[in-house]
């Protein structure tokens, strides 16, 4: 690298750092807001990273573009990654809707890998978006991927990404087929765990409204008997 490029590569990374501190901060303010508002808290937890220059050039060459600066900007779209770990399906779409009406981000694109899933099984729901970086003396848009995944679905896609770099993407058939059948058991087990959910939810509003019912009971009660 000239010394310009690597003048050009750490802006090029503060910029990027500075856009998941946006995300991060936003998608903080959402998950205390809905615990104020729900008392529940839709996110399990935030992972952020910016990928390696090696792996950026790796991506680069794959796609047949010269290593460039402006080239990395352009075509890469994973430099700044967000991976965001809800507890239940219902909480993913939630979030990204959230994120996606916010007036200073733009959408550039969205997979829906839960309604259409990879053929290896995997599964998660995918934005890329700008958002906006003010520096001193201009304003940047920087790029940022935004994976929306449950639990059960990050404990399957770290598992089989693992697997697939153990087999350097070559994995046997019957691997791939047994990985697929997990990803159809982590399906079943967020269905089922979003279904109980929903279920202790009705207990507990109908609890509350038994527990009114019984206070304004009370409370004629004593107006009668006084
Ligand atoms: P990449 O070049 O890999 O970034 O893919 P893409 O530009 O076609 O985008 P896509 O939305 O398909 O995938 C982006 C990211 O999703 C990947 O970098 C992985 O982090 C994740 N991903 C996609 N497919 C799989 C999969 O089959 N297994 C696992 N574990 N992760 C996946
Ligand atoms: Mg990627």
């Amino acid at each position: 690298m000239r010394g310009d490029d690597v003048d050009s590569w750490k802006e090029v990374n503060l910029i990027y750092n500075s856009a998941l501190k946006e995300i991060n901060t936003k998608l903080e303010i959402l998950n205390d807001e809905f615990q104020h508002v729900h008392q529940y808290n839709p996110i399990e937890h935030i992972k952020s990273r910016i990928k390696r220059p090696e792996s950026i050039v790796k991506k680069l060459k794959k796609h047949g573009y010269e290593s460039t600066i402006e080239n990395m900007v352009k075509y890469v779209n994973d430099i700044a990654g967000i991976r965001v770990i809800c507890s239940f399906t219902s909480d993913i779409y939630r979030i990204a809707e959230m994120i996606i009406n916010q007036n200073d981000i733009r959408v550039l694109s969205v997979k829906d890998y839960i309604m259409n899933p990879k053929p290896s099984g995997y599964k998660s729901y995918h934005l890329i978006v700008t958002v906006p970086i003010f520096l001193s003396d201009r304003i940047v848009d920087a790029k940022v991927e935004i994976q929306i995944r449950t639990v059960a679905m990050d404990f399957w896609a770290t598992l089989e990404h693992k697997i697939h770099y153990k087999f350097e993407g070559n994995a046997p058939e019957d691997i791939k087929r047994e990985l697929v059948e997990c990803a159809n058991m982590v399906s079943e087990l967020d269905a089922k765990m979003l279904s109980l959910n929903e279920q202790i939810q009705e207990f507990a509003s109908n609890q509350a409204a038994l527990r009114q019912a019984a206070e304004q009971v009370a409370a004629s009660e004593d107006v009668k008997a006084i």
